[in-house]
């Protein structure tokens, strides 16, 4: 993990409160695993913590690398002011992402995306296209309006969409999509609100890797005040816990208490 001031090049809307902020740097050259998350100083000292988002996109060549945020507070509201030459303050990567050198060219992997936790399935989804795997995107939205990088996911593979008021794709949430779903998958890869995690654990639980991206308060973001926890499943009591941003944000399903 390094810190740097970063540079914005790019800040566009996506969608009403979504934004997509392209960041350029030295620190790129250490973004290497999708899943993980930088933690970014909000330029005024009234802010003392900083805001964990996930990375979305990176490129090394161009020493870019891209988030995208929903405006929810201060943080983010101030963050989508900022403009094209803005320094940032950038500490990360942080975190241990998500697992995928180990599927096979031919193998089938299930992405399965809600709201704001789309973002890093996207650079996880372009490595496992560029490794021969067939990704199968499942997304949910609130509604049309909202929708973002439709057009992107489509580009690697086969997308379907969810919404909750029909407006776009089917009627309901990522879980039906999932269900309606023929084939069976060599891994599912997640990230969203704790139903859509716990939907997807639940129709997978036989299979031996579900990967998801846990959400949690965060402070520090690198392990040392344990804001961040979520309890294990291997322990009755209910007392062991790990931290989502040193141990996760991305755990195997069977191991973590959604
Ligand atoms: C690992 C990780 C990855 C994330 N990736 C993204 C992403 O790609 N895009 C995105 O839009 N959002 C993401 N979030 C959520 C994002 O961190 C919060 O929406 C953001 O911190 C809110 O800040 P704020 O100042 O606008 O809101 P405020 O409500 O004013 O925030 C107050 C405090 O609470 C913390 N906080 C508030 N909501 C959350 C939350 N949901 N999770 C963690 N801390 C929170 C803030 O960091 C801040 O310290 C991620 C969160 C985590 C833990
Ligand atoms: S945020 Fe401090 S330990 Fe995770």
């Amino acid at each position: 993990m390094k810190q740097e001031i970063m540079t914005i090049s790019k800040q566009r809307q996506l969608a009403p409160r979504i934004f997509e902020m392209t960041l350029t740097g030295e620190l790129v050259n250490e973004m290497r695993t999708p899943g993980q998350f930088l933690h970014l100083r909000v330029p005024q000292n009234a802010f003392l913590l900083r805001r964990p988002i996930s990375i979305n996109h990176i490129d090394a060549e161009k020493k870019e690398c891209r988030i995208i945020y929903r405006v929810e507070g201060e943080g983010t509201r101030i963050f989508s002011e900022m403009t094209v030459g803005d320094p940032i303050d950038v500490m990360g990567p942080l975190g241990n992402g998500f697992r995928y050198h180990h599927l096979n060219q031919g193998d089938t992997a299930f992405i399965v995306g809600g709201g704001i936790g789309v973002p890093p399935l996207y650079e996880l989804s372009k490595r496992l296209t560029q490794q021969g795997v067939h990704v199968i995107h499942f997304l949910g939205f609130a509604s049309k309006d909202v929708m973002y990088y439709e057009e992107e996911f489509r580009a690697l593979g086969d997308t379907r969409i969810a919404t909750d008021d029909g407006s776009a794709g089917l009627q309901g949430n990522v879980g039906n999509l999932l269900l309606a779903a023929e084939q069976t998958p060599a891994a599912v890869f997640a990230c969203g609100n704790n139903g859509l995690l716990k939907t997807t654990a639940q129709l997978f639980e036989d299979l031996p890797d579900v990967q998801l991206s846990m959400e949690a308060r965060m402070a520090c973001g690198m392990g040392a005040c344990y804001a961040c926890v979520c309890h294990t499943k291997d322990d009755e009591q209910g007392t062991k816990s790990v931290k989502v941003c040193d141990e996760g944000p991305v755990f195997q399903a069977r191991k973590v208490v959604i």
